[in-house]
């Protein structure tokens, strides 16, 4: 059964995530764009808190849509503002993930993640959801993915 990670990240947790999946046997791509928010910690809340709030759909760069040789998909989104990312959005947006096995990864600060958790059950059917606080730094909570996939 072929597996494949779809992954955006801002600042590293999501890459670490992608470490660990790929030896698990997953396919990786990591979502890249061009939208970026600001080093400094306040605006980049403003934008990225905000652009999350009214759920805003990054342009991304040369991403690869097809999907079709997977039976499995994980997707990888920080939460922002409770919230998927812009650049995740623009991935649901664009990628038919019907008839998937459908997990997705959310790795937040610690807050909740319940804005995002309710769109992916709008928009699927219950999907699998795995909260991971901080993997960069908490490597624990990699665990969790571990016994989704044993
Ligand atoms: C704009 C912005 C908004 C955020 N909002 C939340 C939030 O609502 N709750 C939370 O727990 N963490 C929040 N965070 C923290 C990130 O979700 C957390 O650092 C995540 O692990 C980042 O993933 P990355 O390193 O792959 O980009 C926010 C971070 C940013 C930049």
């Amino acid at each position: 059964m072929k597996k494949l990670f779809i992954y955006y990240s801002n600042s590293g947790n999501g890459e670490v995530v992608a470490r660990y999946l790929e030896k698990q046997g997953f396919d990786v791509r990591k979502v890249e764009t061009k939208y970026k928010l600001s080093r400094h910690m306040f605006f980049a809340m403003m934008k990225g808190g905000f652009h999350a709030l009214v759920g805003k759909k990054a342009k991304l760069i040369n991403y690869n849509n097809d999907v079709s040789e997977y039976d499995v998909i994980y997707i990888g989104s920080p939460i922002w503002n409770s919230r998927l990312t812009p650049p995740i959005n623009t991935v649901l947006k664009n990628t038919d993930l019907n008839n998937k096995k459908l997990t997705f990864v959310f790795y937040s600060g610690g807050g909740t993640s319940k804005k995002a958790s309710k769109k992916v059950n709008r928009l699927y059917n219950n999907p699998t959801i795995i909260n991971l606080k901080q993997p960069k730094k908490y490597s624990d909570e990699l665990k969790k993915l571990g016994e989704e996939n044993e």
